[in-house]
């Protein structure tokens, strides 16, 4: 396993259901991510990339197959640990299509606040908080209210959040579709700069193929397989 490698998935399968509702969805699933690279995710709607996202962030548990993050073994056919939250915790950042801020929480305390909750030193989720906010640009908004931001402000504190627990690992559902194509431009810029200069390995589902030449590399779950695609002109 190379120092480099954050994420990798042997022969994972996933199904939903059965008899009637059984729903087959991603099938023998073999890719690898390191840290530093921005990889693409796409596919149609219901194709299984959330799906997908939920099983490295061990959120969905698959039904075989193997997941490795980071040096650590996760799941062979099971997990192999009962703290699956702990890995999500230590990990993994996860980032959404809406910010899911907390509205009646000024900036600062939306970003501490799960730290706090899990018992992270106040003094260090704030001086976290405040250095992310700076990376940002928008240290001058740390006692703002999430209505008095812009959209693509309260995406980039929602990038920031992701990174309060110096994650290994960063999953972002269509991180941008909420977003104009600027802005968009500007998000997925914003997440492969964190890959390179946070280290960190970043999966982004887009809709958006604008996007995918500023991505390092392309995944598509093309008939339940995940197929990789290493020249993003491959894919028009
Ligand atoms: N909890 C669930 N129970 C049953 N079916 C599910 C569940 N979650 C997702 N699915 C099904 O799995 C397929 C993939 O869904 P999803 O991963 O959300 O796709 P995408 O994110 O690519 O739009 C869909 O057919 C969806 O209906
Ligand atoms: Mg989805």
């Amino acid at each position: 396993m190379s120092k480099k490698q954050a994420i990798k998935v042997e022969n994972l399968n996933k199904s939903f259901g059965k008899g009637d509702t059984f729903v087959d969805v991603i099938h023998n699933a073999n890719f690898s991510v390191d840290k530093g690279e921005l990889v693409a995710l796409i596919a149609p709607s219901g194709a299984g990339k959330t799906t997908l996202l939920m099983m490295i962030g061990c959120v969905n548990e698959p039904n075989s197959g193997t997941i490795w993050l980071g040096d650590e073994k996760v799941y062979e056919n099971r997990w192999l640990t009962k703290e699956t939250r702990k890995i999500r915790r230590e990990k993994i950042g996860f980032i959404f299509q809406a910010h899911y801020l907390i509205p009646f929480l000024n900036i600062i305390d939306n970003l501490t606040l799960l730290p706090q909750a899990n018992k992270i030193d106040e003094k260090e989720s704030h001086s976290r908080a405040k250095e992310l906010l700076k990376y940002f640009d928008i240290a001058d908004k740390e006692i703002a209210m999430p209505s008095q931001l812009s959209g693509g402000q309260n995406q980039r504190v929602a990038i920031a959040r992701a990174l309060m627990n110096n994650p290994e690992i960063i999953l972002a559902d269509e991180p941008t579709a909420a977003l104009d194509s600027k802005r968009s431009v500007d998000v997925v810029k914003m997440l492969k700069k964190i890959a390179v200069e946070q280290d960190v390995a970043v999966i982004m589902v887009t809709h958006d193929e604008a996007m995918l030449p500023l991505c390092d590399r392309v995944l598509i779950i093309e008939d339940k397989k995940v197929v990789q695609k290493s020249n993003i002109k491959e894919i028009e």
